[in-house]
């Protein structure tokens, strides 16, 4: 039996096992075809029989059919049985007619380049119920090259189906750690909101600070002066110093005296508690920052939802003041409920922020509303911005979404918002009147319900 120089590999390695190590999407049918010695359409039935016999074709179900080195047609093993020998007289009424008189004319023939996905298509198009024959293989001018079984072509999907699978399982995980990335750098960026946000607040305070403390270093020297002027006269006293001697001090003295602002002491007093109270404002600002800078933390705490508010009120506090924004809170009754406080300031930063970039107008207002509906704890973020456009409210809580030019925003915002909101098992929802405001709610469960080891 010879067999074709590039069928060898194929032939070599049997057929369930070529078809496990052709996995790629790049297999063809060449690579399931098996050197079949074929038949010529003038062979009597009865030979073909025997043929059937031989130990190298006990595995197949169709013999090919081929005339001058083209697929004619094939016959099976099962037909062959059914017609001629299990009929009385069979094989001495047929035995001898040459088999193109029995064979299906029709063989499945599939090209060898064909890929496995096309060849699973032509069979399933292509096949006789129930399955009694095995596929033809043809080169590109339709020669005979061999034969392959529909079996290994299922085998082979098989396992291609299993490569996609675990192509799209990597897929997906690919997405899902480059989306936990997004969500790092949107943490970042909020980050670096905040921290230009605190640079700017402690700023004023130290302002303050500094000059407060240089004009008590004046007043100091001052004093220092005055005292120093009162000793030596006091020196000159004990001494017993001479007239002109002790004039002389009592005059300098006079001039220190005349030189000196009593009510500095009172200013010296006043500037310290002032001092004192700027140092207050930028450890309570520090403090904020402290709370912040634990954004990838999902600790879960039991917290005032009004604190939360107050504190990203403050982060957001410069732009508000920038452009002049009214704040009105409206807040309820509303016991501490358990979640990570560090998201839920994310979530409420990144509302205020929107917020505050919708109003393009001199009265801007943003209304905080807190109170409780059941087990759920319901906050309000309303506006009296620009609203936004009913073909985009759909798509607001995508990511990427925005409608900020290119460079501003990165519609990671809201998305984000959603799934630390989601991951609450709470709920937001948006409503807009274009040219009026818009309302964000969020409920979340008073009680914490949150997986505390998910992300982000
Ligand atoms: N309060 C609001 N008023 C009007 N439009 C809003 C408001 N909040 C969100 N939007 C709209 O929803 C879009 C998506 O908001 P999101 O916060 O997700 O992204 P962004 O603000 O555009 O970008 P980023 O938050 O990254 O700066 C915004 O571009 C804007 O069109
Ligand atoms: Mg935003």
């Amino acid at each position: 039996m010879s067999i074709p120089a590039h069928l060898a590999t194929a032939d070599a390695s049997s057929a369930s096992t070529s078809t496990t190590s052709h996995t790629g999407a790049g297999l063809r049918v060449s690579a399931l075809a098996h050197w079949v010695e074929p038949i010529a359409p003038t062979m009597p039935i009865l030979s073909v029989g025997e043929r059937f016999l031989h130990a190298d074709c006990a595995s197949w179900l169709s013999l090919p059919v081929i005339d001058n080195r083209k697929p004619v047609g094939s016959i099976s093993r099962y037909e062959l049985m059914q017609r001629v020998y299990i009929k009385p007289f069979g094989r001495e009424l047929h035995g001898k007619r040459p088999i193109s008189g029995m064979m299906h004319a029709q063989p499945l023939v599939l090209a060898a380049d064909a890929t496995i996905d096309d060849a699973s298509r032509m069979i399933a198009a292509g096949i006789r119920q129930p399955i009694m024959e095995d596929f033809i293989v043809v080169d590109d001018k339709g020669h005979y090259l061999g034969a392959g079984k529909v079996l290994d072509v299922l085998g082979a999907m098989e396992s291609r189906l299993a490569q996609r699978s675990m192509e799209l399982e990597q897929a997906y995980r690919k997405l899902k750690s480059s989306q936990a990335q997004l969500i790092q750098s949107e943490k970042m960026a909020s980050l670096g909101q905040m921290v230009a946000g605190i640079a700017h607040e402690i700023n004023t305070p130290l302002g303050y600070v500094r000059n407060n403390v240089e004009m008590t270093q004046v007043a100091l020297g001052d004093m220092s002066g005055l005292i120093g002027s009162y000793q030596s006269v006091v020196d000159a006293l004990v001494a017993g110093a001479d007239e002109p001697e002790f004039a002389r001090r009592v005059a300098q003295l006079e001039g220190k005296r005349a030189g000196f602002d009593i009510g500095a002491l009172d200013d010296l007093r006043a500037l310290l508690e002032d001092t004192v109270f700027r140092v207050g404002q930028i450890a309570e600002l520090v403090g904020n920052l402290k709370d912040f800078s634990r954004l990838d933390q999902a600790r879960m705490e039991r917290i005032d939802v009004h604190k939360l508010i107050e504190s990203a009120l403050k982060i957001g506090g410069n732009l508000l003041r920038k452009k002049n924004i009214q704040i009105v809170r409206q807040f309820g009754k509303v016991p501490p409920i358990q979640c990570s406080p560090a998201q839920i300031n994310q979530v409420l930063l990144n509302l205020i922020t929107n917020a505050t970039q919708a109003i393009e107008h001199a009265q801007g207002r943003i209304t905080l509303r807190t109170h409780v509906v059941g087990h759920f704890a319901l906050i309000a973020v309303e506006d009296n911005g620009k609203g936004i456009a009913p073909q985009h409210l759909e798509h607001i809580f995508e990511p990427f979404f925005t409608t900020k030019p290119i460079g501003q925003g990165t519609g990671l915002g809201l998305s984000i918002c959603f799934q630390i909101v989601e991951q609450h098992r709470g709920r937001i929802r948006a409503a807009s009147a274009p040219g009026a405001g818009t309302r964000f709610l969020i409920a979340l469960p008073m009680q914490a319900s949150k997986n505390v080891d998910e992300s982000p």
